[in-house]
């Protein structure tokens, strides 16, 4: 039996739900988490159903076992494709990718090891990526004949710039947490010991803001960077706009004039 949210099982996740968070950890760990199109279909439901479930405030995402978040592809799965299965697969996968990307409540991937090729682009999609000491990055495709297919080419040159993203792309060098951290690919590095409790951490203060002020800016940051500066500035001032209409927003600004701590309800 696998884990059981409302409607589903999980056969290749393990879904929990802790207060305010909930924990959705990738459980292949004798093929390194590697990601096949069961655990995309389960992302998206496990993903939908945190996105719907108003008690849950924040993800995290992680990977079973000590050694990986999740090696990439399932390459055994994957070998025998042809291209326009193969097409099929990765927009699949990138649909999930924006599922997550787009949850409107913060995703942290709690990356505990490998997250190459697509598990390093899982981690991408995620609003905020801490790494443990022993985590490895890298997007290893080309030696395998392919390239990037679960958002790579476009996520990892907005988030390291465009050269570091065409030479890792291109090399397919695997990279150490501590180097993913100088090239900004992750927010932070820490002991592999806090890593979950770091992610929590992130949660809580997180969590602490008015509900629809970071689920906007989530969205103007994600729609903003799709085009230019003067559309995303568009889109900044119509988002503040909701924001400053809210019940929130009057809380928020009474009681920093009334010097005590804000009640938020997300209305
Ligand atoms: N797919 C399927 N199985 C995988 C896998 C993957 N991506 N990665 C690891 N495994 C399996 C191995 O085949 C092995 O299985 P067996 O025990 O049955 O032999 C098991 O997991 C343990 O792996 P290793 O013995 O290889 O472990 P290692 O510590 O020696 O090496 C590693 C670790 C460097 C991560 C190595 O496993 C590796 O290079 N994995 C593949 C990484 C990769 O190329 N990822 C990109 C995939 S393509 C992709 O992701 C496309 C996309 O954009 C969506």
């Amino acid at each position: 039996m696998g884990t059981a949210i409302a409607g589903s099982t999980f056969q290749n996740l393990l879904y929990e739900k802790k207060a305010a968070v909930a924990y959705i950890t990738l459980n292949r760990p004798k093929v390194l988490n590697a990601l096949n199109q069961a655990v995309f279909a389960e992302l998206k439901a496990a993903f939908e159903n945190a996105g719907n479930d108003s008690e849950v405030r924040g993800v995290i995402l992680t990977g079973s076992g000590d050694k990986a978040f999740a090696a990439g592809a399932d390459i055994a799965e994957m070998s025998s494709y042809t291209a326009s299965q193969a097409e099929e697969a990765t927009r699949h996968a990138q649909a999930v990718t924006e599922v997550l990307e787009n949850l409107g409540k913060p995703v942290i991937a709690a990356v505990n090891g490998f997250a190459l090729g697509g598990g390093c682009e899982l981690a991408m999609a995620c609003t905020i990526r801490i790494a443990a000491e022993t985590a490895k990055f890298g997007q290893p495709e080309v030696k395998l004949g392919i390239m990037p297919g679960a958002g790579g080419t476009q996520r990892l040159p907005r988030l390291v710039g465009k050269g570091r993203a065409l030479q890792l792309i291109l090399s397919g060098e695997i990279i150490s947490a501590q180097e993913a951290y100088r090239i900004g690919l992750v927010n932070e590095v820490v002991p592999s010991a806090s890593l979950i409790a770091r992610a929590e951490a992130i949660l809580n203060q997180i969590n602490s803001n008015a509900p629809l002020s970071v689920k906007f800016s989530i969205d103007a940051v994600n729609k903003g960077l799709d085009g230019s500066v003067s559309e995303g500035l568009l889109i900044e001032a119509s988002l503040f706009g909701i924001c400053a209409g809210s019940e929130d927003k009057k809380e928020g600004t009474l009681a920093f004039l009334e010097k005590r701590a804000p009640q938020f309800h997300g209305r």
